[in-house]
Parts: C-alpha cells; structure tokens; sequence
C-alpha cells in the first residue's frame, strides 16, 4: 500500500448544522452553544454552525442568530452557515461569520423536494448571492452528486455541468455530497479524481453520509483521489429532512481516528471530540451512530481477570 500523503487532511464539522435538522428533537441554544465552543477548541478546520432557511422548513435550527451571537470563536476556524436564498444572505450578513454555504442538490427532484426551486432558480440566487456577499466567502455544495433519492443514478456530467454553473456564478470553493449516502469508493474516487484535475485550484470538500456503511472507506477513496477537505459530523448525526432514508453523516471521531492511527495528519485532538460526542449524546434520546465512542480508540486494553493473569503467568496461583 502506498504511504499516506504528508499534507494535511482539513476535518469540518456540519453536526451542528446536518446533525441537528434532523436530530428529531429541538436542542436548546445555550447547549448548542456550549457543544459548538468545545468544537472550536478541537482542532477543526471548518464548523458549519447553523442554517438560515425558513424556520417552518427547519424548525430545529430556529436560533440561528442566537447561537452566532452567542459562540466564542477561534482564529484557525472557519465559520459558515448554509443558505439557499438570498433571504439566506441578508440574515448571513447580519452576524458574525466567515462564510456561507449555499446548496443546490444537482438533481432537480430532490431541488424541488428540498429547496422548493428549480435548479435554474437556485443558480440565479447564486448568482445574486455572489455579487453581494460582501466580506463572506461562497462555498457552494453540489448535492446528491452521487445519487437521488427519488430519480436513482446521477451521471458525472451533470455534476460538472453544475460544477461549472457554480463557478461561474462566482463560488469560491465546492463540495460534492452524497447527500442519501449511496456512494461506493470506486464513484468517489472517479468523481474526485475528475474534480481535482479539472479544478486544480478551487478547493473541493467531500461531505459524506454513512447511510450503508461506506463513510469511512469513502473518505479514504476521496484522499487517494486528491481530496484534502473533509466534512464529518460528531457522534455521526445527520440527515437531509427532505431526502427519504437519508442518515447520519460519516462521523468525526470515527473518521479522525482512522486517519490518526493509519498515519494521517489531520491535527485534530481526537479526546476532545470524544468528550463533545458523549457531551451530545447525553442530550439526544436517540442512540449516536459513532462507534469509536463506544469501543474506544484502538489504543484501549481490557483488564485480566485474575484466572487470565494466572495462566499468563503474571502472577503465582496459590
Ligand atoms: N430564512 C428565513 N425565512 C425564510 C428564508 C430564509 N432563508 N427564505 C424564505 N423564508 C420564509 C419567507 O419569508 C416566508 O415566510 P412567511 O411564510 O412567514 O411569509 C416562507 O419562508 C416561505 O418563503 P418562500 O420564498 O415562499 O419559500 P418556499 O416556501 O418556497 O421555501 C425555502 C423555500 C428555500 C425557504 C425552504 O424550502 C427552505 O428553507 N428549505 C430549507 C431546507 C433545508 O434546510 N434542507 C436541509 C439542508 S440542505
Ligand atoms: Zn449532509
């Protein structure tokens, strides 16, 4: 097997943001607050805080504007919020934030279904959102770029044909998400392998979802094609509201500790997650998703049972 790159693998956290749509219960600003600052201090490249879209689409991330003003901030970190409309933009541009994240799914279906546009409409908001986005950065989000939930396969040409639409509308950087997680390593691998050579300066993220098991390998697939730029969700929660059977996001802890302990740099202090995760999952009824939060990292030993350590000969059986 080849060594993995020296360069560093840039982990951006979207639980608070995809976790928490769909978290099925509502998680109260100060304890939002309280997860997103421990997040600040783990590491992270990125944290993609909240959404701005209709309250009535997305009940759970109502407290947009409180959570940004309430959260203490990094330097290192990069905060962004999603928006799909210009509405999206005015409320961005009325806190404290570094970049917006807009999304378009590349499949008008799941457009339709998800944002209420067409994928024509959702470019013009884009283009419009980009001449006015004042300091802000422009991530733009290409999503079900490996599937829909409702019309199956998507093919590499519309999500370049959209690739294109995007940056030409002024986006600064992209990402390709499987949005209903139906990816397999080999599509990733050709889909980013495609992108990185064909943008070769844009900076391109892979926002994945664990929904048959294939998150992790996934990601790995994405890096030996290029990809530096990560998406993950902590204790793996996630899930588009709008997309039938979509589930949690390939989960941070889970993918920080496969990077660290196959030789990968990603500068993440993984017992920081660890603690925000359990920190999470005492405020959700439902189980996390994560599994290293329950196994522990790959360091962690059992005790001997005393009949073990006898047989071992560790110690003198009386
Ligand atoms: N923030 C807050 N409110 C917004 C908004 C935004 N960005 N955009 C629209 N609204 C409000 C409008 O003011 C209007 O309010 P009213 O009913 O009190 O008058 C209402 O939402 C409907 O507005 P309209 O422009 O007719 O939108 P719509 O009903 O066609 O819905 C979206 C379009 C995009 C606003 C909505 O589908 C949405 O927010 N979707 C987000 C879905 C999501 O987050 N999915 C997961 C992440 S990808
Ligand atoms: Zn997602």
């Amino acid at each position: 097997m080849d060594s993995p790159t020296a360069d560093r693998i840039h982990i951006q956290e979207v639980g608070m943001r995809d976790g928490l749509q769909s978290a099925g219960q509502f998680v109260e600003t100060e304890d939002k607050v309280r997860l997103l600052n421990a997040l600040s201090k783990a590491g992270l490249s990125k944290i993609e805080v909240t959404s701005f879209v209709s309250p009535k689409a997305v009940p759970l991330l109502a407290d947009a504007e409180e959570v940004l003003e309430a959260i203490d901030r990094q330097p290192s970190v990069t905060y962004s919020a999603l928006i799909p409309n210009l509405r999206g933009l005015d409320r961005a541009l009325a806190v404290e934030l570094d970049e917006v994240n807009v999304v378009m799914s590349v499949s008008e279906a799941h457009n339709l279904a998800n944002l209420r546009m067409t994928c024509e409409q959702s470019i013009e908001q884009f283009k419009e959102i980009c001449k006015n986005r004042g300091h802000l950065r422009v991530n733009g989000t290409l999503a079900t770029a490996f599937g829909c939930p409702f019309t199956g396969g998507v093919t590499q040409s519309t999500v370049f044909e959209w690739a294109y639409r995007y940056l030409d509308a002024g986006i600064n950087s992209l990402t390709l998400a499987d949005t209903i997680g139906t990816a397999t390593p080999r599509q990733v691998y050709d889909l980013c392998v495609g992108f990185t050579e064909a943008f070769p300066s844009i900076e391109i993220t892979l926002h994945l979802h664990n929904t048959r098991g294939l998150g992790i390998a996934n990601a790995l697939s994405g890096i030996a094609a290029g990809i530096r730029h990560l998406d993950a969700s902590v204790g793996g929660i996630g899930g588009c509201p709008y997309a039938p059977g979509a589930t949690g996001n390939v989960c941070s802890e889970d993918l920080v500790h496969a990077l660290i302990f196959d030789g990968y740099r990603c500068e993440v202090d993984l017992e920081q997650l660890l603690s925000v995760s359990h920190e999470l999952g005492a405020l959700l009824s439902d189980p996390l998703p994560g599994l290293v939060r329950y196994a522990g990292s790959k360091l962690t030993t059992h005790p001997m049972s005393d009949d073990l350590q006898c047989r071992m000969g560790l110690v003198k059986s009386d």
